[in-house]
């Protein structure tokens, strides 16, 4: 697919897609829940609709019906916790690590056996840092190439509940293991080096768990009832990221964006933003997040915090939202590290754009999770910004970009990477010349729409 320079400044209004973590737990926990889950704003994705081929395999009756823009109404009649049947053939996740990995907790508990798969690229990804935790649980789980990565033949025992230091702040890690305590015969806990997304502790709850959160551990009780009930998908900040960096970067642009979700554990690219001198202002906020039951904020510096405009939203489980106004402005470079990596680790490729746009230098630090995404995001990043003609430098654990260099169009292959295609396609529009982006339809995975309504705003 061909791109070129942004003739014009970005103007307009999005409805910004469902968000893909939350869509994927509320399928899940429907699935585990009695009763019926209506969920609204579901995100119709390649990665959401695997989760639900796999629960549709395990005899969960879901139906899904697209609305357009207004995402997918999905009804999910759940069977309870104990109500998965023994799917017939093996499970297919896609290009879905979270898929992959927090059903493989759901599955460590079964009374059955099941295998698990997936695309070239989860074939390659790390399992081993799900297996190592499950098993210390009990659970009978084994990657079949003998490798740490799937397919996982995975033979349903009964569980112990543990407590778990996790090496990586991971969100898929610390599901599959709270997934995973449901089924245990006492407490599961987990402590992280930073707080990643507590979408599964948020959501547990909101179906009747029994979920506590304090500083970077969450902990759940086994043998919940979980009941069904109506949740409203808000938008994927994540799928957001590339209109909030491409206004950011095309001179004279103002779009609004609309029903973002701003849950602080995934709002690191607004603070980011501000902090290389964006203009991002909210509207219509609605709710509070629920600090002191989801685990504190994590590292929100500024006035201007984003948790201070966050809010309930009016069906779901404790998921802010918010509509984003952004405008274009003179950006300069700033450091990313530490706690602020969990936050923003999906937008990285994104924010790297931005850096590349922006006078001054910006350092991403503790960012080495990177290597081991859909791709190894990296050094794709590294590589393709370079070819581009910017000042970018790999590191062991990040990259230095030395920003304001004019980019040129290049050739980009997006390794079938669904964020890579769209943060070129991003970078395009302030290169001179044509970009082309190779496997540009893998966007298919998180945004099936993104280039309509790129060229929406753009018109
Ligand atoms: C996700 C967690 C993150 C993120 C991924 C979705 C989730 O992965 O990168 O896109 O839904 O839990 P890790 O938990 O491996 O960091």
């Amino acid at each position: 697919m061909i791109f070129s320079k942004a003739s014009k400044p970005l103007r307009g209004e999005l409805q910004i897609p469902g968000d893909k973590s939350i869509s994927h737990r509320a399928v899940m926990l429907g699935a585990l829940s009695d009763g019926v889950t209506e969920v609204t704003n579901f995100l119709p994705g390649a990665d959401c609709l695997s989760t639900i081929g796999c629960f549709r395999k395990m005899g969960i009756d879901i139906e899904l019906t697209e609305k357009g823009s207004a995402g997918a109404d999905v009804v999910i009649r759940g069977k309870g916790l104990h109500g998965l049947s023994a799917p017939d053939s093996v499970l297919d996740c896609g290009n879905s690590g979270t898929t992959t990995r927090l059903l493989a907790g759901i599955l460590s508990g079964q009374a059955f056996s099941s295998v698990l798969t997936g695309d070239d690229s989860i074939r390659k990804r790390p399992m081993g840092r799900i297996i190592t935790p499950l098993s210390s649980m009990g659970a009978s789980i084994e990657s079949i190439p003998g490798n740490g990565c799937a397919p996982l033949q995975i033979e349903g025992r009964p569980l112990h509940g543990i407590h778990y230091t996790s090496p990586v702040a991971s969100a898929q890690v610390k599901s599959a293991i709270l997934l995973a305590g449901l089924y245990a015969d006492s407490p599961t806990s987990v402590t992280e080096p930073n707080l990643s997304r507590n979408h599964t502790e948020l959501m547990l709850r909101y179906f009747g768990g029994n979920v506590s959160s304090s500083g970077n551990t969450a902990e759940v009780l086994p043998e919940p009832s979980l009941t069904g009930r109506a949740i409203a998908v808000p938008g994927d900040i994540s799928s957001a990221a590339f209109f909030i960096a491409a206004a950011s970067i095309v001179p004279g642009s103002e779009v609004l964006l609309k029903n973002v979700g701003i849950n602080p554990t995934r709002s690191g690219i607004l603070d980011v933003l501000r902090a290389m001198g964006g203009r991002v202002e909210y509207l219509n906020a609605a709710g509070t997040p629920d600090h002191t039951s989801a685990g504190s904020p994590v590292g929100t510096p500024g006035s201007d915090s984003d948790a201070s405009h966050a809010g309930k939203c009016a069906a779901g489980p404790g998921e802010p939202a918010a509509d984003l106004l952004i405008r274009s402005a003179d950006l300069s470079g700033t450091v990313i590290e530490g706690s602020m990596i969990p936050r923003l680790i999906d937008e990285i490729p994104v924010i790297a754009v931005l850096a590349s746009a922006a006078q001054g230098t910006t350092v991403i630090r503790n960012a080495e999770e990177l290597k081991v995404k859909e791709s190894n995001r990296l050094e794709i990043i590294v590589n393709s910004l370079r070819s581009m003609g910017a000042d970018i430098e790999g590191t062991a654990d990040g990259m230095i970009i030395r920003g304001g260099r004019l980019l040129r169009g290049a050739v980009i292959d997006s390794h079938l990477d669904h964020r890579i295609a769209m943060s070129f396609a991003v970078a395009s529009l302030i290169a001179d010349g044509e970009t082309e982006i190779l496997r540009a339809d893998c966007t298919e995975i998180s945004y099936p729409e993104f280039y309509r309504d790129l060229g929406q705003l753009l018109r």
